[in-house]
């Protein structure tokens, strides 16, 4: 008897296999970029598709870098000078065939000695926005967001931006948290700040409320301003959860840190202790979520220390052995009030951090990621945990400020208390809507708190990139044309 794992083959068969080895033998194996001049298949004949970046004609042989995307690093086609064809131009979508061979050049390690080259896509090079010879600033590359994929500088970003999401998800999945999927519809107001976009069916814009008429889901509804709330329930049967999504901001604003569609990490622990728990979850995700960035993709990385912040490596080098610093918000605000700088927004005990007073608090404590502890109780949103200290009242809060950016992440721990909640929520006449946030506090409540991390704020921090809109496929922010 034939063993289970073995193919009976018929001679048919076994000629059919003949010719399929055969078959493999002549067609070149088709590698990315990253394959090819990762130096393992140098001998064999393979095939790549990728797109121009550079076109070197001499008088015998033809010197192109072909790049798919798939590094930073494109690959040196050598060709003859025959197959050179006016099609073969910078930009243009190419697919080669050759053989990989060692480089006789000390710039790179191998190359692709080409017999076939095949211009897939053309591309004018008259009209195309980016030049041969320049090199494009992110301000510039910014004006097209359907093309700046094609740059060094952007597609390093997306595999940063990429590779930080694989490593944000790792971290939590180690820790044993549960992901969950926090809706994007929502009835809420989580942060209470009124900045919701709301959302109707098409073509009934006009739809009215109290005045009996209908809404799709009966309430209003709007994009999610954060999936705080509902993170919150299901802390109520797990010790962490968290959430990655994209969250909604109708503020108007055209600032380098905001934007009205962006990515938020929250997360939420069951049983806290204090705001120290908490302040070491965003630490220790902070330090693994870059750490992984800086031995997974350190060319691209570099590149944005090289080129976008040069000398801003040695910041972040530090921000991976250093403690962050720790102060109160009432010791920030004597900080602020004891500084020679004119701030345009009020210093005053109660009144918000501003952009200039973050960033000045950042530079104060030495340029420097810093928690600001304990806001006072009146500026926080309904949720979060009364200190109940006197004379000044605050609230069991923390963001944590960064250099370049200022706030990066916000949170706080959750009041848990259903009278103090209760009270609270009535004071804002919010008890109806928030009748089932109650009942949480009814059935099994324990102490508990998360926070939420802005994801393009993350990357702007690691990488010292100044405007958001250069950290994000494609930017949404008020005033700006949809694509
Ligand atoms: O401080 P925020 O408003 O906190 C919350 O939404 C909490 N409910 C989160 C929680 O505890 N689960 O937002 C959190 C972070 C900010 O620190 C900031 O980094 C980012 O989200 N963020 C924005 N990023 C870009 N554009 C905007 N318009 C942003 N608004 C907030
Ligand atoms: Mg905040």
């Amino acid at each position: 008897m034939l063993p289970a794992n073995r193919l009976w083959l018929s001679e048919g068969g076994v000629g059919l296999l003949r010719s399929l080895r055969h078959y493999c033998q002549k067609t070149p194996r088709k590698l990315t970029i990253c394959e090819a001049i990762s130096h393992l298949q140098v001998g064999t004949k393979i095939k790549v598709q990728g797109w121009v970046r550079s076109v070197r004609p001499q008088k015998e042989n033809l010197f192109l870098h072909v790049n798919d995307g798939s590094s930073l690093q494109s690959l040196q086609v050598v060709a003859s000078s025959e197959l050179n064809h006016r099609l073969l131009t910078f930009g243009s979508a190419v697919e080669i065939s050759g053989s990989l061979v060692t480089s006789p050049s000390r710039k790179q390690e191998v190359e692709l000695q080409a017999d076939q080259i095949d211009v897939v896509g053309e591309c004018n090079p008259v009209y195309f926005p980016f030049k041969i010879k320049e090199k494009h600033g992110l301000e510039y590359i910014r004006q097209f967001p359907h093309l700046r994929c094609r740059t060094n500088a952007f597609s390093s970003l997306l595999r940063i931006r990429s590779e930080a999401t694989a490593a944000i998800q790792q971290y939590f999945k180690e820790k044993g948290f549960i992901q969950i999927h926090t809706p994007v519809l929502t009835s809420n107001d989580c942060e209470g700040a009124g900045e919701l976009f709301q959302v109707e069916p098409a073509g009934q814009e006009k739809n009215q409320d109290e005045e009996g008429h209908q809404h799709f889901f009966s309430v209003p509804a709007y994009l999610t301003v954060s999936g705080q709330l509902h993170l919150e329930v299901m802390a109520g049967a797990f010790p962490g959860v968290y959430t990655f999504g994209p969250t909604f901001r109708a503020e108007n604003s055209q600032s380098r840190r905001h934007l009205a569609e962006f990515y938020m990490v929250e997360a939420e622990i069951s049983f806290t202790q204090s705001l120290e728990d908490l302040m070491k979850v965003m630490e220790d995700l902070f330090r693994s979520t870059t750490e992984h960035l800086l031995t997974q993709c350190p060319e691209d990385v570099a590149l944005y220390h090289k080129h976008v912040s040069p000398g801003y490596r040695d910041n972040v080098d530090l921000m991976m052995k250093k403690s962050f610093n720790v102060i109160t918000y009432t010791e920030a605000i004597n900080i602020l009030n004891s500084s020679s700088k004119k701030f345009a927004f009020k210093t005053d005990w109660g009144c918000d951090l501003q952009t200039e007073h973050e960033k000045y608090l950042v530079k104060h404590c030495g340029d420097f990621p810093l928690f600001v502890t304990d806001y006072p109780y009146a500026l926080k949103p309904f949720y979060a945990r009364d200190n109940q200290d006197q004379p000044l009242h605050t609230a069991a809060a923390v963001d944590l400020l960064v250099p370049g950016v200022g706030e990066m992440c916000g949170g706080s721990l959750r009041e848990d208390r259903l009278d103090l909640l209760k009270t609270r929520l009535a004071q804002a006449g919010l008890d109806e809507t928030y009748g089932w946030y109650l009942d949480l506090r009814r059935f099994g409540s324990v102490p508990h708190g998360g926070f939420g991390m802005g994801f393009e704020r993350y990357l702007q921090c690691v990488l010292g990139v100044d405007n958001i809109k250069d950290v994000i496929p494609f930017p949404r922010y008020s005033r700006s044309c949809l694509l």
